[in-house]
This record gives structure tokens, C-alpha cells and sequence, in this order.
């Protein structure tokens, strides 16, 4: 079968895989119906991932059929279309009984990582029963892509550790599609004010349309006084971080309110600096932390009444055969205005 493999920083082929095999009976086998990219997956062949071994096969999101299920599998059943989870989890160990299958023992965040990923024709998802969700008939599989990382992790990291609620003033630093997914779920809680920041008008605009009441353009390095002066000085109950870089944490400290939440989603490769001579005194707290997923049957129901509109993270379309042109249009973003690519195996 055909699959994109990492083969050490800066390289990536598509090329001939054997197919995967059940290896234990907790598994399943997936063929591949739809996928996509991740900033993650530029993180991995940039090589910060140093635990992403050169020959896995990359990619985390995507949606399929079931091909073969292992013997203890007992949700599904081959020819079941199904939603698989960025993380995989066993639902037993200590972690899993507290929902957080991100530090599952035997699971975690495996595919595309430890082992090879979701960029191919066919996957082999450990742990089935509780990595897979079932797609309800009729459902709209290509938006349903998005609910794999990129909506449970803004939900989750972004807006629930957040601590968002109503007539709250939120701002969401990175306007990528992990600061939108997070601008889309923070509307289901009603704040009165919801700044998006970046340093892409283009990625602003979109931001409008999706929702924002306000926007901020981080160039010319006043975004702080910006943010201060759309709050009347106070700052926000609510500052997300969701772009990775010690800069955009440091905003995220200049303007959260007393009382406020700084809650961190991006993934950091350096240490950042931690302002306490200024916070120690204005009860902030800050949270961190790896998406779950547990939130993933919930965000289903609300794609499914039209809560909210995942497909408008979709820009681009590719197959499986062209996905190194998927990968160079999602990692020039700035010049291709690609926020999701689907890539269709
Ligand atoms: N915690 C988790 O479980 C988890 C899961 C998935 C992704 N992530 C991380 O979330 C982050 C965002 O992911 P994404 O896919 O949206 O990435 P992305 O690279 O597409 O988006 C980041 C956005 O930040 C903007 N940006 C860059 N520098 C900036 C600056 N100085 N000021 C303001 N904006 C700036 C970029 O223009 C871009 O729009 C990444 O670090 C990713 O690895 C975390
Ligand atoms: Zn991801
Ligand atoms: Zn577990």
C-alpha cells in the first residue's frame, strides 16, 4: 500500500508500505477514506519530535471503513465507517478511568508518532473499541475530519481549561486552525468579547467570519496595548495560547485579567519565561495539556444539528497520490491561505 513515511528531518516519501496486520486482538484495521495534516506533522519533519522514529508512516486525523477487527473487538465490525480518535486509549488503566487518555499506559498519542499513522491507505488502530467512534449515516465524513485533533483539542486545551462562560472577554493568540477550532467552540458558551490574534490578516479575516468580535494584527509588537485598550484596560478572563513560541506566552501574561485563565494549547520546542514578579499577586491561573478527546462524541452531535460548521476549516483537496503538494501547500499557509487540506486516499 501506498504511505507517506518521515524519514529523518526534512524527508518524506510516498512510498510502498506493507499492509498492516492485526497484532493484537484489541486492534482494528482501517482503510483510509480521508485524512489531513497537522502543524504536528511539521513539527515531527522539522525534527522536534525526537520519540517520531525515521520510517513511521505520519498522520494522526482521518475517517474510513473498518477492514478486519482483531477478536476482542466487539464495537464494531468490518465495513463500519468510522471516526478515529488522534489518541488512542485502552479505557482501563488509571489515566483512562479519569478521561485522560492522552497519558493512557498502553495508548496515548501513538499514531503517527510511535507508530505508524493515518497518511495511507490502510491503519491499524490499537485499543478499538475506544478509539474509534461510529459515523452516523449520512453524515458529512470529509468535516468529520476535523473532529479527530484539531476541534477536541481548541475545546478541550483551549476553551474548557479556559474556563470560558458567558459575558466573558476571551482572546485566542494564533489564529491557525487550532486557535479557530478554538474560536468555534468558545461560541457555544456565549462570551461578549472573543479577540483573535496573528500575525496573517488573512487568517484574521477568516476569524471574523467564523465569529470573532475583534481582531489583532501581532506584527508591529503592540498587541498587548491593543488587546488592554479593546477591554478597557482590564485585559481578559480568558487568554489562550495556540502557537508554540515563548513570545506568544508572554502575551498571553501582559493581558489576562486579575482572576483570569492563561490556558496553554500550543506545543513549545524552547523554555519560556514565567512573569511571577508581576503575577504572583492577580489569582491567574495557567493551565497546560495534551488533547484527551474525550469531548469527540459531544463535538459529533453539534457537527450533526449544525452547531457549528467544521467543513469551513476545509480549504484545499488533494489524494493520496499528490500529498507531498498537500504538504507544500499546508506548510506555506501565509502564500496558499490553506488552513485543512483533505487529502483522499
Ligand atoms: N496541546 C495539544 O494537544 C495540541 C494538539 C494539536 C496541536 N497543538 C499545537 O497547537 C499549536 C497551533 O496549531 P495549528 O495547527 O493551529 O498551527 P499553525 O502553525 O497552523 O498556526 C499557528 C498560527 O500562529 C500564528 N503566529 C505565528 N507567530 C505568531 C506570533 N508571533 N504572534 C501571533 N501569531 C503568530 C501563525 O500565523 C498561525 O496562523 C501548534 O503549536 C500545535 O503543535 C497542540
Ligand atoms: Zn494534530
Ligand atoms: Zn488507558
Amino acid at each position: 500500500m501506498k504511505a507517506l513515511v518521515y524519514n529523518g528531518p526534512g524527508q518524506k516519501n510516498l512510498q510502498e508500505r506493507p499492509k498492516p496486520v492485526i497484532e493484537a486482538g484489541t486492534d482494528a484495521i482501517i482503510q483510509i477514506t480521508r485524512t489531513t495534516i497537522c502543524g504536528t506533522d511539521l513539527h515531527i519533519l522539522k525534527g522536534d519530535v525526537a520519540t517520531c522514529l525515521p520510517g513511521t508512516t505520519l498522520g494522526h486525523e482521518g475517517v474510513g471503513v473498518v477492514e478486519s477487527v482483531g477478536a476482542g473487538v466487539t464495537t464494531f465490525k468490518p465495513g463500519d465507517r468510522v471516526l478515529i480518535s488522534c489518541i488512542s486509549a485502552c479505557g482501563r488503566c488509571e489515566y483512562c478511568r479519569k478521561s485522560m487518555y492522552s497519558h493512557c499506559t498502553t495508548g496515548g498519542w501513538l499514531l503517527g508518532h510511535r507508530i505508524n499513522g493515518t497518511q495511507a491507505e490502510f491503519v491499524r488502530i490499537p485499543h478499538a473499541d475506544t478509539s474509534l467512534h461510529p459515523i452516523p449515516p449520512g453524515a458529512d465524513e470529509e468535516a468529520l475530519v476535523m473532529l479527530s485533533d484539531i476541534l477536541p483539542t481548541g475545546f478541550e486545551c483551549g476553551v474548557l481549561n479556559g474556563k470560558i462562560s458567558p459575558g466573558a472577554s476571551v482572546a485566542i493568540v494564533g489564529s491557525g486552525p487550532i486557535g479557530l477550532a478554538a474560536l468555534l467552540t468558545a461560541q457555544f458558551y456565549a462570551p461578549a468579547t472573543l479577540i483573535m490574534v496573528d500575525i496573517d490578516d488573512n487568517r484574521l479575516a477568516v476569524a471574523k467570519r467564523f465569529g470573532a468580535t475583534h481582531s489583532v494584527n501581532s506584527s508591529a509588537g503592540d498587541a498587548a496595548r491593543q488587546v488592554m485598550a479593546l477591554t478597557g484596560g482590564r485585559g481578559v478572563d480568558t487568554a489562550i495560547e495556540a502557537v508554540g513560541i515563548p513570545a506568544t506566552f508572554g502575551l498571553c501574561q501582559d493581558i489576562v485579567a486579575p482572576g483570569g485563565t492563561i490556558a496553554n494549547v500550543g506545543v513549545h520546542g524552547v523554555k519560556a519565561d514565567l512573569h511571577l514578579e508581576r503575577l504572583w499577586s492577580h489569582n491567574v491561573t495557567i493551565t497546560t495539556g495534551l488533547v484527551d478527546t474525550f469531548s469527540i462524541p459531544m463535538l459529533l452531535k453539534t457537527v450533526q444539528s449544525k452547531r457549528i460548521d467544521a467543513a469551513q476549516l476545509i480549504t484545499h483537496r488533494f489524494k493520496l497520490d499528490n500529498i507531498l503538494q498537500a504538504y507544500d501547500t499546508f506548510g506555506k499557509a501565509a502564500d496558499t491561505k490553506a488552513l485543512k487540506v483533505i487529502i483522499e486516499a
